[in-house]
């Protein structure tokens, strides 16, 4: 898929068949979110990977906003070591960028995904920290859930040059 056209035509997607994601494609994804810019080149991520359907269950029971994890083939909770940071103002920004590759990489390779939001709202890092034992002092900034779409998703009409400012503000 050409880049600009998988830009224009990813969306979130939420239901999925029951077919499994290859190791290696999980791989390549992962691999797509540590090719994101961060800032001052930090690399601050982690991921943790979660196929097993009884963690991806307890999220779906945990977290309100994430009940389509429990159909999802695997997961991949982006996560960041602030020990590690050399500007660590720009964590989430990075953690965005990463997440965004991986959506991207999904879409890539025909596999849907949604990005779940988790952090500012510790009470969802807590439910991924508690189901795959991750230390305290690692923040979860998202969540992604993935697998193969159920249906094919439909396009977004989102271009708007009313919100595009030549040189200068203009109403
Ligand atoms: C920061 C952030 C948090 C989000 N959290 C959730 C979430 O908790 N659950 C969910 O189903 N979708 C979540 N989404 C997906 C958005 O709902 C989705 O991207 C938006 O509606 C636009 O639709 P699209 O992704 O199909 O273009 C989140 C997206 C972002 C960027």
């Amino acid at each position: 898929m050409e880049l600009m056209e998988g830009l224009l035509t990813r969306r979130s997607v939420r239901q999925y068949t029951n077919q499994k994601v290859s190791p290696a494609d999980i791989t390549d994804i992962v691999k797509a979110a540590m090719y994101a810019p961060s800032a001052r080149n930090q690399q601050v991520w982690e991921f943790v990977v979660i196929t097993d359907q009884d963690k991806l269950a307890q999220f779906s029971a945990g977290l309100p906003s994430a009940p389509m994890a429990k159909t999802a083939a695997f997961a991949v909770a982006v996560c960041a070591d602030l020990n590690r940071a050399a500007s660590p103002e720009y964590w989430e920004q990075d953690c965005a960028a990463a997440m965004q590759n991986m959506l991207l990489a999904c879409h890539a390779k025909g596999i849907g995904s949604v990005w779940v939001g988790m952090h500012p709202h510790e009470e969802r890092e807590d439910v991924v920290k508690k189901v795959c034992h991750i230390p305290e002092n690692i923040k979860i900034h998202s969540l992604m859930i993935a697998g193969y779409p159920e249906k094919p998703a439909q396009e977004a009409q989102r271009f708007h040059e009313e919100y595009i400012h030549q040189n200068e503000w203009k109403d």
